[in-house]
């Protein structure tokens, strides 16, 4: 039995080896030295060095060639400890050429399936495993509200209830039927919590969230992966009310490990436990910042390379029993026997990575979730373009960008090139791509340019060492880009404007301060429309972006607009078929759309209050908000009937809905069910997504609907912090969005005991 192996493994542990254990470093972060530089093979000394110097028990950031010396290593050490490979595997294995890239997970929530977002993270396990890596930092459960924040596009949007159900599916698919599954990969739920929670969109700022507000929406989706047996927790650099979460005691161990009993393996961020010293100034040395991170109950330490003589100090002073060093190194031996690997330290396979890398069926799975992915925001009846459009302007900085189209974390860009050269350009779709192979006759023009980067003068930046050109420089219009974009416009029957942001807006460290589509693209999106207006042809934006963006008057305007995410490899196959009306659009949009940034943050489920409709100079409502997306058909809702109308804790509320296609075309329609509460003791959330059903109807076709929601999950946070379901009155509001215009509503009550 795996307690008492581990048992047994620590009470032989050296000090050093078990400090070295807790500990994962890069074997990419000390810059050249990642390679030698006359052969090119991985740089052995480095990875003797963390191996046999440090007795490291996790190595990430690793070429396969550095995995594969790694192993060798790990074997000939006194206890032969297998090392644990850890890797940013977000949407697909982001640095193993060839492997497939999903769209991101942002892209992948406006599918609204579970059942889907699971496939994918199957897929990505099965891709992963073979490759020497045994455990991915992902899912991301933090809740985007202020959008200028730079890694919007890793998160399923503003949602708890949604990122909960998507966040449980991606555990499931990474971590299959049980992690002794050769294809099975530890997952991880980051970034433990209210990460997301940023200042001004800054990323990793201080967090100004109060313990019930946390209680109340950021840590709700974690309980649930916690729940669901996500097998490591990764915590995150900020502090809450001047409190890092590295040392958070409340949220560590009152929350986490006491009230939801959580027994997996908690990891830093990025030098999480440095920073308590070098930039939170916390401790005043390494030995007291690893006693206070091991005390909080950290498990494996993310490069901190003080940790080891830190801790091992802080142990020898007698201010850290070495009983909580023992149990931290026995949740992460936990996770390595439970895997297996000291019986198969799963080793890459290169046979196997042959079978499955970038298979056929996974192309296929990439091609059905980037199609669920995309979302048709307007649409005055030019989508889907008659059969008897032959030409097509194909016109903006993103119709053709790669990068762009995989999006952040996928080996292609900035912080992800440090390992992969990039994958195979024939892999990916761009939508120029994607028109073409539709077989239009596509007149293609870039139009403007986004931006140019300049040097930063702070220079090298984390985490690869390198030097990165990191000041974004928004480029000029240019005149004579601009005319070119005409010209394609006067020789087409209709216009395709691809624009957006583009991959060096996008990750860690790289938040926005607005919204904008910044470069030359509203003067091209103004030219081409005022064209493509004249000439009646019709123009239809795609805003191929990370993230939501604050659209211009010109792209308003458009006949149809289309948010395409970061659609990843099959993105522009995807984007064609919907354009010609071989899919239907079924997309909806997890997040919510500002129409100006100073909007922000703006979410669906805000707490409401009195003046909340207007500011003095805007409406405060958002250009298109959570749940909304459109059909090519139309759907009508009809005769909401609760069947409980009474209900008790622990019970559920059930009713019906009558859902009709009501056009010529057929379509997936996404119910949605919100519930409010109608009087609380707390000010809380006017309306809360509950539940989530998707019905397939042809045209004419009607369907009653049932739905179902646990009583226990209409509970609110009272001022005490406790979580209750507060007998009362409630409205239960069913429909297309979380617009109040597209929602039936009804009541239940629930009774006290
Ligand atoms: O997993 C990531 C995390 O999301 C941000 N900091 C670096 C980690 C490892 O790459």
């Amino acid at each position: 039995p795996i307690p008492q192996r581990v048992a047994d493994l620590v009470s032989r542990m050296t000090l050093p080896e078990k400090v070295g254990q807790m500990m994962q470093l890069s074997a990419t972060t000390y810059d050249d030295r990642e390679t030698d530089p006359s052969t090119g093979a991985p740089n052995a000394d480095l990875i003797r060095e963390l191996v046999l110097g440090t007795h490291v028990g996790s190595i990430l950031h690793a070429s396969p060639a550095q995995l594969a010396l790694a192993h060798e290593l790990a074997a000939t050490t006194r206890l032969g400890i297998p090392l644990l490979i850890g890797e940013d595997c977000i949407h697909g294995h982001s640095f193993f050429t060839g492997a497939t890239i999903f769209p991101t997970q942002l892209a992948m929530a406006a599918s609204f399936d579970p059942a889907l977002v699971e496939a994918v993270a199957r897929a990505t396990a099965v891709e992963v495993a073979p490759t020497g890596v045994h455990w991915t930092f992902s899912p991301v459960l933090c809740i985007a509200r202020d959008t200028r924040w730079g890694r919007v596009s890793e998160t399923f949007g503003e949602d708890p209830y949604l990122i909960g159900e998507l966040a449980s599916a991606m555990v499931r698919g990474y971590q299959g039927e049980g992690l002794e599954d050769p294809t099975a990969i530890l997952a991880t739920a980051k970034h433990f919590a209210a990460y997301s929670e940023t200042q001004g969109g800054r990323d990793a700022s201080e967090a100004d969230v109060s313990r019930r507000k946390m209680l109340s929406w950021y840590t709700p989706p974690f309980e649930r992966v916690a729940r669901e047996g996500c097998a490591t927790f990764m915590l995150g650099y900020q502090a809450i009310d001047g409190v890092p979460i590295t040392i958070n005691d409340w949220l560590l161990n009152e929350t986490l490990r006491g009230a939801w009993g959580y027994t997996g393996m908690l990891v830093t961020d990025w030098d999480n436990v440095g920073q308590l010293v070098r930039i939170q100034q916390i401790a005043p040395d390494f030995t007291d910042a690893a006693r206070r991170a091991v005390l909080a109950g950290n498990d494996m330490i993310m490069t901190t390379p003080e940790f080891f003589a830190g801790a091992q100090a802080a142990v020898a002073e007698g201010s850290l029993p070495e009983a909580a060093i023992d149990a931290a190194v026995g949740r992460i031996l936990t996770q390595k026997f439970a895997l297996g690997l000291f019986e198969d330290p799963r080793l890459p396979d290169q046979e196997r990575q042959r079978a499955v890398i970038g298979s056929a069926a996974h192309a296929e799975l990439n091609l059905e979730i980037a199609r669920r992915s995309l979302v048709l925001l307007e649409n005055d009846g030019a989508l889907p373009l008659p059969s008897s459009t032959r030409r097509l302007a194909v016109v903006g900085p993103n119709a053709d960008d790669p990068d762009t189209t995989l999006g952040d974390w996928a080996g292609n860009s900035g912080q992800a090139t440090w390992m992969s050269g990039g994958h195979p350009r024939e892999m990916i779709s761009t939508v120029l791509d994607g028109a073409r192979a539709a077989g239009w006759e596509v007149t293609h023009a870039r139009g403007a340019d986004i931006l140019t980067l300049g040097p930063d003068p702070a220079g090298a930046f984390f985490p690869d060492g390198q030097p990165r050109p990191q000041v974004v420089i928004p480029a000029q219009p240019d005149e004579a880009m601009i005319a070119e974009a005409v010209a394609a416009v006067r020789e087409s029957d209709a216009v395709v404007a691809v624009v957006g942001d583009r991959i060096e807006l996008v990750g860690e460290g790289r938040s926005t301060a607005t919204l904008d589509l910044i470069g030359g693209q509203v003067a091209l999106l103004e030219a081409v429309q005022a064209e493509a207006s004249a000439a009646g042809k019709p123009l239809i934006v795609v805003v191929l972006a990370s993230k939501p963006h604050v659209l211009p008057e010109a792209a308003l305007r458009a006949n149809a607009i289309i948010w395409a995410g970061n659609p990843g490899m099959r993105g522009g196959q995807a984007l064609a078929e919907l354009l010609a009306g071989d899919i239907e659009p079924t997309g909806r949009l997890p997040i919510s759309w500002p129409r100006h940034v100073g909007q922000l943050p703006v979410f669906y489920n805000a707490i409401p209050h009195q003046h909340g409709t207007r500011y003095a100079d805007l409406t405060q409502e958002p250009q298109w908000v959570f749940g909304q997306g459109r059909s090519y058909s139309t759907v009508e809702y009809a005769d909401l009937r609760v069947l409980t109308p009474r209900v008790h804790d622990g019970e559920h509320v059930r009713a019906v809905v009558t859902v009709t296609n009501t056009g010529e075309r057929p379509v997936r329609e996404t119910v949605q069910v919100y519930v409010d509460d109608v009087v609380t003791s707390v000010t809380w959330a006017g309306k809360e997504l509950k539940g989530v059903r998707q019905v397939d109807l042809t045209p004419g076709a009607s369907e009653q609907v049932e739905v179902s929601i646990a009583v226990a999950d209409c509970s609110i946070v009272t001022a005490a912090g406790e979580r209750v379901v507060e007998p009362g009155a409630f409205r239960l509001l069913v429909g297309a969005s979380s617009r109040e215009a597209d929602l039936l509503a009804s009541e239940f009550e629930v009774l006290a005991d």
